[in-house]
């Protein structure tokens, strides 16, 4: 599905995320992602941060000069949307945990939210910068979630970054499967942990898009196009390949080191 719809509402979440909503009834999973634009802008994915019923939703954090103004979008003003696109998370574990850097927390809420309704028991670990940058605590909250924070200025939780919490989760708890989103860095650290206690994990995966239909290999990630064999990937698909956490492609298509 492709259409132009109005911004419905604007919400600014964190000092630098703010969450747009609009009209679009096209079945969604949450993991899946839509390319979005703003007339007279670039199209970029984006994860759907609110994936049920009529209204989605986009979170986006202040980056560059595209997401800086897609953020600046206000009620009224219209964006095109297509999709949504990829795969998504499988929500049938009993016991998961959720290990969030940053902006992360825009597609694994939607998961979250959507594991809890099904009566799964979800621990998130959430990490943010500084306290006032930790995104979604309240919605992980309030839909059951156990939340241990960290922040890397120690403003609030555990001083230092997400994946100390998420180690000792996984040290002293029994999960059946991990979730995470954020920096690359990030996620290898929790892929090495959970993999020590073979507990699997799942990582939702960013890169550069064009087409989102497998077509054009601007998202290629090893042998795998993140738009249709992801953005969710198993860990060791990750782990075989040798740009996981190391390389990335800018738009002219070359791999450069994070
Ligand atoms: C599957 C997926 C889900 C994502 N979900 C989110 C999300 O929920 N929230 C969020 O804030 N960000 C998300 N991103 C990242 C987002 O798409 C942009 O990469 C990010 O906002 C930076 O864009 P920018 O224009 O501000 O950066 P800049 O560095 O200024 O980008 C430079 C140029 O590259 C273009 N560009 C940048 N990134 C991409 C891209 N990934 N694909 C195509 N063109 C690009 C820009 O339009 C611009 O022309 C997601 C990316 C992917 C692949
Ligand atoms: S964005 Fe074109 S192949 Fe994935």
């Amino acid at each position: 599905m492709r259409r132009v719809v109005a911004v419905s509402e604007r919400r600014v979440e964190t000092p630098s995320t703010v969450t747009l909503r609009f009209p679009y009834d096209a079945p969604a999973e949450p993991g899946q992602f839509v390319m979005v634009w703003f007339p007279g802008d670039d199209e970029i994915p984006m994860s759907l941060s609110y994936t049920d019923g009529p209204s989605k939703g986009v979170t986006i954090k202040a980056m560059g000069s595209t997401s800086q103004r897609a953020q600046s979008a206000q009620v009224g003003d219209r964006v095109g949307v297509r999709g949504p696109y990829g795969n998504h998370f499988d929500l049938s574990p009993a016991r998961i945990l959720v290990v969030s850097g940053g902006s992360g927390a825009a597609v694994l809420a939607p998961a979250a939210e959507r594991a809890r309704a099904r009566g799964s028991s979800v621990t998130v670990a959430l990490g943010a910068t500084r306290a006032p940058e930790l995104l979604f605590r309240r919605r992980f909250e309030s839909m059951g979630a156990r939340v241990e924070v960290a922040t890397d200025d120690g403003s609030e939780g555990r001083k230092g970054f997400v994946t100390l919490v998420a180690e000792q989760l996984l040290a002293t708890e029994r999960f059946d499967v991990v979730w995470t989103c954020g920096p690359e860095v990030m996620m290898r650290k929790v892929v090495a942990a959970a993999s020590a206690r073979t507990v699997p994990v799942f990582c939702s995966m960013e890169r550069h898009m064009k087409c989102a239909l497998g077509m054009c290999d601007a998202c290629a990630l090893g042998p795998y196009h993140v738009c249709i064999d992801g953005p969710v990937f198993p860990a060791d698909r990750l782990t075989a390949t040798s740009d996981f956490g190391a390389f990335h492609r800018d738009s002219s298509g070359r791999r450069v080191p994070f």
